[in-house]
């Protein structure tokens, strides 16, 4: 498999699991722009948000896809807010196909339940803040997306076959 395959989508909305789901299934490793992020700058992507800002989080982003501009054969779990910028959505287009997974508002909230670490959704009227975001970013998720699952409903396996029948039909 040359090309990699990318989970884009919002947060909540599953790219972990399946992510390891899909590599477990296709015997590839996984790459999370997240987790690189935070084991390059040695902080949090709170800590981050907080000491340096979102726009310095965006930047970092755009810098590391650039750095995986060679990368094959892995899947690519990206954070939610990856494919704001055109030119991310472009970088991720040239390294594979891209998967969005999406969730209901209702979903993304009991799925975050409890968590602390997605610096977006801190504070107060966290059900508030996911559906303007969701608003604001379907059409941006939905544009980029070569195919889309929504996980709402279904099981982390049954998204990985979905996806693994999309794959089947196309020369990765
Ligand atoms: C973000 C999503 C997060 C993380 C950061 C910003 C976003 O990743 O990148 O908190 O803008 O939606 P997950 O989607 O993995 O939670």
């Amino acid at each position: 498999m040359k090309k990699n395959i990318i989970l884009i989508g919002f947060m909540g909305a599953g790219k972990t699991d399946v992510a390891m789901g899909l590599s477990k299934r296709l015997g590839i490793p996984v790459i999370d722009t997240d987790s690189m992020i935070e084991k390059e700058q040695g902080m949090s992507i709170s800590e981050i948000f907080a000491k340096k800002g979102e726009p310095y989080f965006r930047d970092l982003e755009t810098a590391l896809l650039k750095s995986l501009s060679n990368a094959e054969g892995n899947v690519i779990s990206t954070g939610g807010g990856m494919v704001l910028r055109d030119e991310n959505v472009k970088a991720l287009k040239s390294l594979g196909p891209l998967v969005l997974l999406s969730a209901r508002p209702e979903v993304v909230m009991l799925r975050l339940l409890g968590k602390t670490d997605r610096p977006l959704l801190s504070g107060k009227d966290r059900q508030k803040k996911i559906e303007k975001l969701l608003l604001e970013r379907r059409p941006i998720y939905e544009k980029a997306a070569d195919l889309a699952v929504d996980t709402s409903d279904i099981s982390v396996d049954d998204a990985v076959e979905k996806i693994a029948n999309f794959l089947k039909g196309r020369c990765l």
